[in-house]
């Protein structure tokens, strides 16, 4: 069996990564690791982001995973660099992928990024459009009780309309055309989120151009699996399993059939 591709994220966003993978890299395994129990990181200090990400990182890497997938904005903004020095192995952040995407699909070259408090204040986003297209004009939104909301298992219904409807409400001052959602867990909420902004908007969820990175990484490489590769992925959480299980395949429309509990210092 071909070794697994490690991602990972503060809580159950990275899975709106896997479902992706799952459908672009059909015969890759995972090993996927949720740190619940210390979500949300986006509204945490750099420091504190690095040491949970370098743990749970640490923690991939000797369960023998080929590569790392940083399936989190916050902790791609706060950690990138400190984790390509750390590991010898590659690692895919999900913020350049999907800022290129963005930069080059927007018409009037003004995008909107919806992210934690973390992403929007780091920049990151802003500076990597602007590699893509140093004229675009970059609008970053936080929009801090979306994580919240997803963790709890609540994608819809009045309070979660109400609060994208405020976050979003910037939108119709200015001549955006293209939305970036960029926190993973954001495209849990895409189906509010497009009935907010109305149909005309495009909406860059960053997974696709992330896995796609990936598999041009692993190509280079030569770490892709081969076709013939039977995929087996392990899912492990930083709180509870069975919850972890429960309402992880509900988001993943795919069983989790082993789930683990990892402690992680507080
Ligand atoms: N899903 C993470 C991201 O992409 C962040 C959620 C959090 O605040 O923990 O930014």
């Amino acid at each position: 069996m071909s070794e697994p591709v490690g991602i990972f994220d503060s809580g159950f966003g990275g899975l709106t990564v896997v479902r992706r993978f799952l459908s672009m890299l059909p015969e890759e395994s995972i090993v996927y690791f949720g740190d619940n129990a210390r979500v949300p990181y986006g509204s945490r200090s750099q420091g504190e982001i690095q040491a949970f990400v370098l743990e749970v990182a640490e923690y991939l890497v000797e369960q023998g995973v080929k590569a790392l997938v940083v399936a989190c904005n916050t902790a791609t903004a706060a950690a990138l660099p400190v984790l390509k020095e750390t590991f010898s192995l590659p690692v895919v952040g999900i913020i350049e992928p999907g800022a290129k995407e963005a930069a080059m699909t927007s018409h009037s070259g003004e995008i909107a990024v919806i992210a934690t408090e973390y992403t929007v204040n780091s920049g990151s986003y802003q500076e990597a459009i602007k590699k893509y297209n140093s004229r675009a004009k970059v609008y970053g939104q936080a929009c801090p009780l979306f994580v919240p909301f997803v963790e709890k298992g609540k994608l819809s219904g009045p309070e979660v309309e109400s609060a994208a409807g405020e976050y979003l409400s910037f939108l119709a001052d200015t001549a955006v055309d293209t939305l970036v959602l960029g926190c993973t867990h954001y495209p849990h909420l895409v189906n509010v989120i497009r009935r907010v902004v109305g149909p005309e908007l495009r909406i860059v969820d960053p997974a696709v151009a992330t896995v796609a990175t990936l598999r041009e990484v692993l190509q280079k490489q030569g770490l892709l699996a081969p076709a013939s590769n039977v995929p087996g992925h392990r899912f492990y959480t930083s709180a509870d399993p069975e919850q972890f299980r429960r309402f992880g395949q509900q988001l993943l429309g795919f069983p989790m059939d082993y789930v683990k509990q990892v402690p992680v210092k507080k």
